[in-house]
């Protein structure tokens, strides 16, 4: 970890309320569903489709996934009275996996037949390592009910190629992303290269194989090279997107994708929880601390 990493992150208690949230609100679109939804309106205007989340997970009673599990339903209904181009992307754990998974299965099924009901898509996070197989298990299941579900695979895990194997099927719909959170390097490899490499491996093999790919990277060189191959093997464009994360800034290469004619989805948090959320990504990631840094002398 490099002094920059060391230092931010355990200062972060330490500074100013007002500027921690003018830093963490770079990465999240506001606290309300007015917020998110003014941010969405501005993003569809601007040509990009979105993907909304609400802040939040590891929840710990039956009262609160209850009360996030309502939140996510009303979330389908705002999306269709407000005529967003946008879906939205969940993690179990706030449904209440890890607390009680028989909890958080029901809460899933309520929120897929709301989905299905809204004529939308749902995206299920990927968390850390304990719950990649219930994520998984759950993800097979809800697809019996509902053809619109999509699942994440992390290219820093080893099982993540064998995963995608299995899970191959007509109605596949893949998010492909590097992986976030602290993982032991007996299950996940720590060499960037290594990491770009399987990415771009799972790429090609979901879309070789017919799956529809999300590609959620702010790798410049993975979306050049991506692209490079998507042109050179004629991939048909309703057949994949390219993700990013509300806020990252990406030096104008976001619209370039666009004219394109690529479609291009941003994934926008949003919520209560934006100051456990920010630390906690933190704590797993510290490799944010040195943006958070640069955020600070860059403005
Ligand atoms: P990398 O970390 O190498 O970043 C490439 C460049 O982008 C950096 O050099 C930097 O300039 C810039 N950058 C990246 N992050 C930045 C930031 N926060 N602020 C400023 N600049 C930044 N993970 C997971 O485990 N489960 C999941 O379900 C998801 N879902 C998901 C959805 C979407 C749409 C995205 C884009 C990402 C995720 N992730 C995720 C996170 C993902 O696994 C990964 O940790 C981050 O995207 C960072 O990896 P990159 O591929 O962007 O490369």
């Amino acid at each position: 970890m490099s002094l920059i990493k060391r230092t931010v992150t355990p200062l972060l208690p330490l500074l100013p309320s007002a500027l921690v949230r003018k830093i963490a609100m770079r990465y999240v679109a506001g606290v309300t569903v007015e917020e998110a939804v003014a941010t969405v309106l501005r993003l569809n205007k601007a040509g990009f489709c979105a993907t909304l989340d609400i802040l939040g997970e590891y929840t710990d009673s039956i009262e609160a996934a209850k009360q996030i599990t309502n939140a996510y339903l009303e979330l389908y209904d705002t999306i269709r009275d407000e005529a967003l181009d946008c879906n939205i992307s969940l993690k179990l754990t706030h449904l209440g996996l890890g607390f009680d998974d028989g909890l958080a299965e029901g809460n899933l099924s309520t929120v897929v037949r709301k989905a299905r009901e809204t004529g939308n898509f749902l995206r299920i996070d990927m968390e850390n390592s304990p719950y990649t197989n219930e994520t998984l298990h759950l993800y097979r299941k809800c697809l019996a009910h509902h053809a619109r579900i999509g699942a994440v695979l992390q290219a820093y895990l080893y099982r993540s190629m064998g995963d995608l194997t299995q899970l191959t099927g007509d109605k596949l719909n893949i998010r492909i992303c590097k992986g976030i959170y602290h993982e032991s390097e007996k299950i996940a490899t720590h060499d960037r290269e290594e990491i770009r490499h399987n990415f771009i491996q799972l790429v090609h093999k979901g879309l070789e194989s017919g799956a529809y790919v999300a590609i959620a990277t702010h790798d410049k060189l993975i979306i050049d090279s991506l692209e490079t191959w998507i042109a050179n093997r004629r991939i048909s464009r309703d057949l994949y997107e390219f993700q990013v994360l509300y806020g990252v800034p990406m030096g104008g290469r976001l619209e370039q994708l666009l004219e394109g004619g690529h479609k291009v989805r941003i994934y926008v948090p949003f919520g209560e929880e934006w100051l456990s959320y920010a630390t906690r990504r933190l704590e797993e990631n510290p490799h944010l601390a040195g943006y958070i840094l640069k955020n600070l002398f860059a403005r």
